[in-house]
């Protein structure tokens, strides 16, 4: 029988990647003021996700995730909201065609201000330093001061959350999002892609849809569903204190949500047994999402499952493999055998960034877009030769028109990652890129579904 959970039980576990506070006052009136604060999400839109990821986990929707590795305090602006949230909704496009199912469309956005990292501190010209850990910790300038923790930001990381969440809110459902819309920036991108030749049959269907739909007579004036969308947050909760402040106890059912965002995510370096992040986890009534890396053995996986999801709730649970792009067929199937095996209903997404880090020759963090395009085969791959639904995605990527992640059909060189290279953490496929891979992973998905309605 697992002990008594509560908010702060996490505090008598084992606790990595979180900065050490040296005004524990300081630390503790910030985490005061933040439990006085409105809650940014509610119960209830927790248990929508929930509920539409059970969909996920039993093959009848699709899992769109993605945004910023890390989102900063320096890019705030409404266009940069702006343009992620319509790369999104463009994405989710293609891939409801493809795939004739409901995306359901989750950001990396809205709080996603603290990073794990590979390393404590960074050296620079023989000076260390300790570890940006994203914009609610420290701050990225190479100097003693900035990489101090500062509890204060905290409450900076929480209102621009609140401001971009209400951005969000006002775009879902204002008539920004209306299925019209977000196909005249398709034509748009396909009048700029030099692969529009391989995504035209497919961005042409979608135009004959849409107007059959308004010869019929469907429009967002008939049916308001075609004017808005649902759109839901997450991030990783990492940084605790945050997280157990903005930890709230429902009223309609007595339980415990983090309202920092719909869906929060355990990475790979935390998600061990006896964790902080797990402990914190288990009791919450979120959607989690589960990063799963080469070191996850099967046996390790279940018992967090037992843990994590004991009466076994579909849309409690989406892991997220993250292997690499020639690791993910060898390392993923023992995985999906165990869960298989044990009846844990999860819903599988592929993360194919995380393991697919590269360093340029002049030194950028950079990942290749080929290689991702190849994890993400892999993926389906495995899910098709076990029998499982291979059913998200899950992308670092941004509306913004950056060079950072290498190829792509404007093909960005290791030359040219210089020229726009602007993100606070990983490098992120820029607006093509990813409505160029929302494309190829459309064909992927109509292959790997026709498969499975022809063997049902
Ligand atoms: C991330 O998603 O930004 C991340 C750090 O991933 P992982 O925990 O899988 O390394
Ligand atoms: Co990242």
């Amino acid at each position: 029988m697992a002990a008594k959970w509560t908010p702060e039980s996490w505090r008598e576990h084992k606790g990595i990647q979180m900065p050490s506070y040296r005004d524990a006052e300081a630390l503790a009136a910030v985490e005061g003021q933040l439990s006085q604060f409105p809650p940014l999400v509610f119960a209830g839109e927790a248990r929508n996700l929930k509920h539409d990821l059970a969909k996920v986990a039993n093959g009848e929707a699709f899992l769109l995730q993605g945004g910023d590795c890390a989102e900063s305090f320096a890019e705030f602006h409404p266009n940069n909201i702006r343009d992620t949230f319509r790369v999104l909704l463009q994405m989710a496009v293609v891939l409801t065609f493809a795939s004739k199912l409901p995306i359901v469309k989750v950001g990396r956005m809205a709080g996603q201000f603290a990073k794990p990292r590979s390393a404590d501190t960074e050296t620079i010209g023989g000076v260390e330093l300790p570890s940006y850990r994203g914009d609610n910790v420290n701050d990225i300038a190479f100097t003693p001061e900035a990489r101090e923790p500062d509890a204060q930001r905290m409450i900076r990381a929480y209102n621009q959350s609140a401001a971009t969440l209400n951005l969000l809110r006002a775009f879902s459902t204002g008539g920004y999002a209306s299925l019209d819309r977000v196909h005249g920036w398709m034509l748009d991108f396909m009048g700029r892609s030099p692969w529009a030749a391989k995504f035209d049959a497919m961005a042409d269907q979608i135009g004959q849809a849409l107007d059959f739909m308004r010869a019929c007579g469907l429009s967002p004036d008939t049916v308001p569903q075609l004017g808005g969308t649902s759109f839901y947050t997450s991030h990783e909760a990492l940084l605790l204190p945050y997280e157990q402040a903005l930890t709230r106890q429902d009223s309609l059912t007595g339980d415990w949500y983090d309202t920092s965002a719909h869906m929060v995510w355990i990475g790979d370096r935390t998600r061990f047994e006896g964790s902080a992040h797990i402990e914190y986890l288990r009791g919450i009534g979120n959607p989690i999402g589960m990063k799963c890396g080469p070191s996850l053995e099967p046996d390790a996986l279940i018992r967090l499952l037992d843990i994590l999801n004991p009466s076994r709730e579909a849309g409690r649970i989406t892991l997220i493999s993250r292997y690499g792009h020639d690791k993910i067929e060898a390392g993923l199937p023992k995985l999906v055998r165990a869960v298989m095996k044990e009846g844990h209903p999860v819903v599988w997404s592929c993360d194919p960034m995380h393991g697919n880090v590269i360093k340029a020759a002049n030194g950028y963090k950079t990942r290749p877009f080929d290689r991702i395009l190849a994890e993400v085969r892999g993926f389906f791959a495995v899910h098709r030769a076990e029998g499982s639904f291979g059913g998200g995605i899950h992308a670092e990527m941004t509306g913004q028109n950056v060079t950072e992640c290498t190829g792509g059909a404007i093909a960005i060189t290791d030359e040219g990652l210089a020229d726009r290279y602007h993100t606070h953490c990983d490098p992120r496929l820029n607006a093509a890129q990813s409505l160029e891979l929302a494309f190829l992973l459309a064909e992927m998905l109509n292959e790997e579904l026709k498969e499975r309605r022809a063997a049902a």
